[in-house]
């Protein structure tokens, strides 16, 4: 698996590092507010596990899963609920915690569906950002890396379902995939 890798892009150390330092800051930013980190499935999964550790306050934790994408690295623009939440959010602070926002489409779906909901704040905490690909707007609250345009695969992020249990982001063989 891990030579189907072109280059290890940010390594377990630096997630590791980021990881601590997006902790201590929403220890702060969120204290006393019993937040609702809303963990997108399933690419963030990683990033909630080794975040929420990292957390010095009282959390609490709920999944979505969505599907945006039409095949395997190209966005389609439509964006479904395949799994919604447990609980109500009415009045709770939430933060989504996302593995990367690329085109901003996922992001502004789940959103828009989350303030019909009548939450108290929403905002966003992504491990990765990928700007260069935005097409949507949005404001993004807590960043983990800013990366180039190059497909990446690793700690929670997966090419056809594959490579998510990889300890670090890395960009794959370019061989190995198409962007049809
Ligand atoms: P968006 O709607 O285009 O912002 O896409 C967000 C979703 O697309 C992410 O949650 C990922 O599941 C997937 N995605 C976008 N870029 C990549 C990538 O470079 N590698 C793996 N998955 C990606
Ligand atoms: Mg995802």
């Amino acid at each position: 698996m891990e030579n189907d890798v072109d280059e290890v892009l940010i390594t377990d150390d630096r997630i590791r590092e980021k990881t601590a330092e997006l902790g201590r800051k929403l220890t702060e930013d969120y204290r006393g507010k019993n937040p609702l980190l809303i963990c997108v499935l399933k690419g963030g999964l990683m990033f909630l596990a080794d975040l929420m550790r990292e957390i010095q306050i009282p959390v609490e934790i709920d999944f979505m899963a969505v599907s945006s994408y039409g095949d395997a690295t190209e966005s389609s623009g439509v964006v479904r609920i395949l799994m919604d939440l447990d609980r109500n959010i009415r009045g709770r602070h939430i933060l989504i915690v996302e593995d990367i926002i690329d085109t901003g489409r996922t992001l502004t779906y789940i959103m828009e569906n989350l303030h019909t909901r009548g939450p108290a704040s929403v905002k966003v905490c992504t491990l990765l950002n990928k700007p260069a690909r935005r097409i949507l707007d949005i404001p993004i609250d807590y960043v983990g890396f800013e990366i180039p345009d190059r497909f990446v695969i690793g700690y929670g992020l997966d090419y056809r379902e594959i490579y998510r249990n990889l300890p670090f982001v890395g960009v794959l063989r370019p061989e190995l995939y198409s962007r049809e």
